[in-house]
């Protein structure tokens, strides 16, 4: 037996899935998706084959010749899941799975009409990163076992279906009140980039190969606000060479959902509160395309090398800004990315294992380890690299590398062989083994300085001194500008101080969710009266984890807030999507041993 992935079943000696073929009917009366799945095999094979699943009802299992199959359900591990061991004749070729998910399937949220823009059709979406693709579908949920695949989706007839994948078509007549909707994605992806919608949409086109689905009541505001993807997505090119998905198309979801967006292919997920009115928040964007090569082309074998993914698409993100913005822009950036960073270690412990770039991840829930450790830290090794050989160099380094690895899942260890045959000594001369397996940051972890992030970090130290910045000035304040300013402002303050904040600065009237959510942080854990309206209506309304966790923590910090946080929670608990629960209810577990 050989398991490689901490987080699945997927044994490298038994028969490995190739292509998937998916027929979903999506129930949005019971919040179920009924179905089947066809697994095709790399190579006719037999014997046991291990899948992973959760929460699944199995309800048939045939061969490509029509016999059945003898499969067991095995007891349910909490992180894992069900193994269902599938007993092959010899020679199979294809598996055709019949079965259901269930209400509580990790990967999907559901919403009635009433939770959504419009009131009138239903919603629904899957989010499968990093393992709960075995919660919508039976299979080898592991990145290492790249698939294909097509989908016909049926859906009442008022409902517009996407996914990760090429649209086929629809097809309006199969039964009575229902339409299926087709899809191919001729590109072997990891398991985790299977996605789906399913909603009330409407698209606009922003170029040939661009578009944004949304709600109707906000598909306008979204196409100004991603106008400048197509820009983009031909800067990336000039960086990391051609772009092989096709179209990149978006999605904009209801406000619950847990993530600021998922580079889904061809079709990323976004949280609406990205729409800020004024383009300042489409780093999310360069991010989530970024991972079209630093991912989606290349990604990590198992969550143990997480940083593969995420700390090289962070580091993307911001070479795509520096070339569309500018370097005084994207150096910004890096020193908002160091607010998070330090934020992470600091929730951790510095010698925690979990800042280490390559983990341990077994007997871990990927969901409880995610932080910012493995994009900021990550980002930061990346520069590093970048900066030991010059960017020239590296750049043609790394356009080597997305060719070398293109469509396959590696580990750390891999990346460091490729890293010494092509830039030999390059690993030694930055330490890339403390970076890797030493908790913590490195001594020559760089330290992002620039003029205008001096200045704004000496207002917040002035302002704190009681010094208050030029009212005349502060007006001409880009929002990342003023984002820095405030994450560097003392996490609690007096009432007089946050009232000339608010009066200067409009933050709690705020549309750009950063700054908003930033100010509301310290207002919130100041126990500042003003923004409670505010908060408690920013909580009811936005499920996004990177919102969530500092606005509980803060509210932590007071007895009196607390009591509301509680009562918050009870009220806006339905509406969250089951990762954001989690998130929150860690948070106030602390608040309970604090008071002990
Ligand atoms: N792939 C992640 C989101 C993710 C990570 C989902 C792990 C589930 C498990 C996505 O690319 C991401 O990093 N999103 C960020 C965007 C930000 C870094 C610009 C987010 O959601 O905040
Ligand atoms: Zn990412």
């Amino acid at each position: 037996m050989s398991r490689l992935d901490p987080h699945s079943y997927y044994d490298t000696t038994q028969p490995r899935t190739r292509h998937l073929d998916l027929n979903w009917f999506v129930n949005f009366r019971q919040h179920q998706i009924e179905g089947s799945v066809t697994l095709s095999l790399e190579n006719p094979s037999g014997g046991p084959m291990d899948l992973d699943t959760k929460g699944l009802t199995i309800q048939s299992v045939y061969g490509d010749n029509g016999q059945p199959i003898p499969f067991q359900l095995e007891e349910e591990e909490p992180i894992l899941g069900q193994r269902l061991r599938l007993d092959l004749p010899d020679g199979t070729k294809s598996i055709m799975l019949s079965y259901v998910t269930s209400p509580e399937a990790i990967a999907l949220q559901w919403f009635e009409p009433e939770m959504t823009l419009g009131n009138r059709e239903p919603f629904m979406y899957s989010q499968c990163q990093a393992i709960h693709a075995r919660t919508i579908v039976p299979c080898q949920d592991t990145p290492r076992v790249r698939v294909s695949y097509t989908a016909l989706v049926t859906v009442p007839e008022y409902i517009t279906a996407v996914m990760s994948a090429g649209p086929q078509g629809q097809i309006r007549d199969v039964a009575p009140g229902v339409s299926t909707f087709k899809f191919n994605m001729p590109q072997p992806i990891p398991p985790y980039l299977l996605a789906i919608a399913a909603g009330g949409l409407e698209a606009r086109d922003l170029s040939t190969r661009a578009r944004v689905w949304a709600e109707p009541e906000m598909v306008e505001r979204a196409a100004y606000e991603f106008g400048e993807v197509e820009q983009m997505i031909k800067t990336a090119e000039r960086l990391f060479g051609r772009y092989e998905w096709d179209r990149y198309d978006m999605l904009v979801l209801p406000p619950a959902f847990p993530f600021g967006g998922m580079e889904n292919p061809r079709m990323t997920f976004l949280t609406p509160t990205v729409i800020a009115g004024d383009r300042s928040l489409v780093d999310v964007i360069a991010h989530e395309l970024a991972h079209s090569w630093t991912g989606n082309l290349v990604t990590n074998a198992s969550m143990d090398h997480f940083w593969l993914n995420e700390g090289f698409t962070t580091w993307a993100e911001r070479r795509i800004l520096d070339a569309l913005h500018g370097e005084k822009a994207s150096a910004l950036r890096w020193a908002i990315g160091q607010a998070a960073l330090d934020e992470s270690v600091a929730r951790f412990g510095a010698d925690s294992p979990l800042t280490k770039l390559r983990t341990d991840l077994r007997g871990v829930d990927p969901d409880d380890a995610f932080s910012s450790i493995p994009y900021e830290k990550g980002a930061r090794f990346v520069y590093v690299l970048e900066h030991a050989v010059g960017r020239q160099q590296f750049d043609r380094f790394m356009r080597k590398y997305i060719q070398a690895f293109r469509f396959t899942s590696i580990t750390s260890e891999e990346f460091l062989e490729f890293l010494e045959k092509e830039l030999p000594g390059t690993a030694a001369a930055v330490n890339a083994n403390d970076w890797l397996y030493q908790t913590g940051m490195p001594s020559n972890a760089p330290v992002f300085k620039s003029e205008r992030l001096d200045e704004l970090t000496a207002a917040a130290n002035g302002f704190a001194a009681g010094n208050q910045p030029d009212p005349k000035q502060v007006k001409n304040w880009t929002p990342d500008e003023l984002l820095v300013f405030l994450q560097h402002l003392p996490r609690e303050l007096d009432a007089e101080s946050l009232g000339w904040l608010d009066q200067n600065f409009n933050l709690t009237e705020r549309g750009n969710y950063e700054i908003l959510v930033e100010w509301l942080t310290i207002a919130a854990g100041s126990a500042y009266e003003p923004v409670f309206d505010r908060v408690r209506e920013v909580l009811l309304e936005v499920g996004r984890m990177k919102y969530l966790r500092p606005l509980y923590t803060a509210l932590g910090r007071h007895a009196n807030t607390r009591v509301r946080a509680k009562e918050i929670y009870a009220e806006g608990k339905p509406r969250y999507h089951i990762l954001s629960r989690r998130v929150i209810e860690s948070v106030m577990n602390k608040y309970d041993e604090g008071n002990q």
